[in-house]
């Protein structure tokens, strides 16, 4: 399924005192089977744009496409359930939001809500409890039993049982370890590559954009600062750097070296063999090609 952000305006509380304008002039193709990665620092419009993602936000200005439905202000648009069912959201430590007595019912709960059957929802759990690397047992303890990392999966297990089309993350890996990190964006970029489910991360991590995202949207003041693939966007890091945004290791990295050699590399390298072999060569023989 499609989504498309198309000058996209969002007031909170408008036409009251209290109006805030946090996104402006956003457009976005999030073509089915994209991973994209939306960065930008606290404030800059992030969360805002990902809730125009299954219409939990209605746009004040301009309009979404999700699939073949148009959501902006006008459009007395109802039966949003369908979308629901097929963008899901992670939110933010979305483990806050585990209720249940048992991980199994918090899991169910979703899909029945939308109708499915109590034994195709516990099917779904069993399925859901594995994809996130959890053991079948879990589904029997309360989620208030299970480490912090353990309540995260299961809490993301919950919006994969509604079997979405889409995937829409904000800071999953918000306050994990290192390892815990790592585990759940691999999880997220197996389940992209084999159920080809299409993938939104809003992410602080440029090294996770660079190394999952094919397409990557820079946010900055509520506006797009910058889009395009991993090396678009990090073949001009100046950019970025001055706005006080990270860039990978390897991008700085490639940087110094040109600046070192006073030459340029040709390409922006975003993996560390083909760096090193362009480097051999500019060693050998005196240039990078
Ligand atoms: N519920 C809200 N009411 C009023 N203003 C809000 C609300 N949520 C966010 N904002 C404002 O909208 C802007 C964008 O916020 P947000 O989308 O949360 O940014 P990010 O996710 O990038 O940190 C900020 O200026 C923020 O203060
Ligand atoms: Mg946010």
């Amino acid at each position: 399924m499609d989504i498309s952000l198309q000058q996209v305006e969002y007031r909170y509380q408008a036409d009251t005192p209290f109006e805030r304008l946090a996104i402006q002039d956003v457009s976005i193709d999030i073509p089915s089977g994209t991973y994209l990665a939306i960065i930008g620092h606290t404030g800059s419009g992030k969360s805002t744009v990902l809730q125009h993602l299954n219409a939990l936000l209605k746009p004040t200005g301009g309009k979404v496409i999700i699939g073949d439905r148009e959501i902006s202000r006008n459009n007395k648009e109802k039966r949003l359930r369908d979308i629901r069912q097929k963008v899901g959201i992670v939110f933010q430590f979305p483990e806050h939001q585990l209720f249940e007595e048992t991980v199994e019912k918090d899991i169910c709960f979703g899909p029945m809500n939308f109708g499915v059957s109590e034994e195709e929802a516990k099917k779904r759990a069993r399925q859901a409890i594995k994809q996130v690397g959890l053991p079948e047992n879990i589904l029997g303890k309360s989620p208030f039993d299970l480490s912090g990392g353990q309540m995260r999966r299961a809490a993301i297990a919950g919006v994969l049982a509604m079997e979405p089309e889409v995937i829409v993350l904000d800071e999953p890996t918000a306050g994990l370890d290192p390892r815990g990190r790592k585990e759940i964006m691999e999880m997220f970029h197996r389940l992209h590559r084999e159920r080809n489910l299409t993938t939104v991360l809003v992410t602080h991590s440029m090294e996770d954009a660079a190394r999952y995202a094919d397409q990557i949207v820079i946010m900055h003041k509520g506006n797009v600062f910058k889009k395009g693939s991993p090396e678009e966007i990090f073949s001009s890091p100046e950019g970025l750097i001055k706005l006080g945004l990270d860039v990978p290791e390897i991008v700085r990295f490639q940087l110094k070296i040109e600046q070192t050699f006073q030459t340029k590399l040709g390409k922006t390298f975003l993996s560390m063999e083909e760096l090193t072999e362009a480097i051999a060569r500019l060693l050998k023989r005196g240039n990078p090609v």
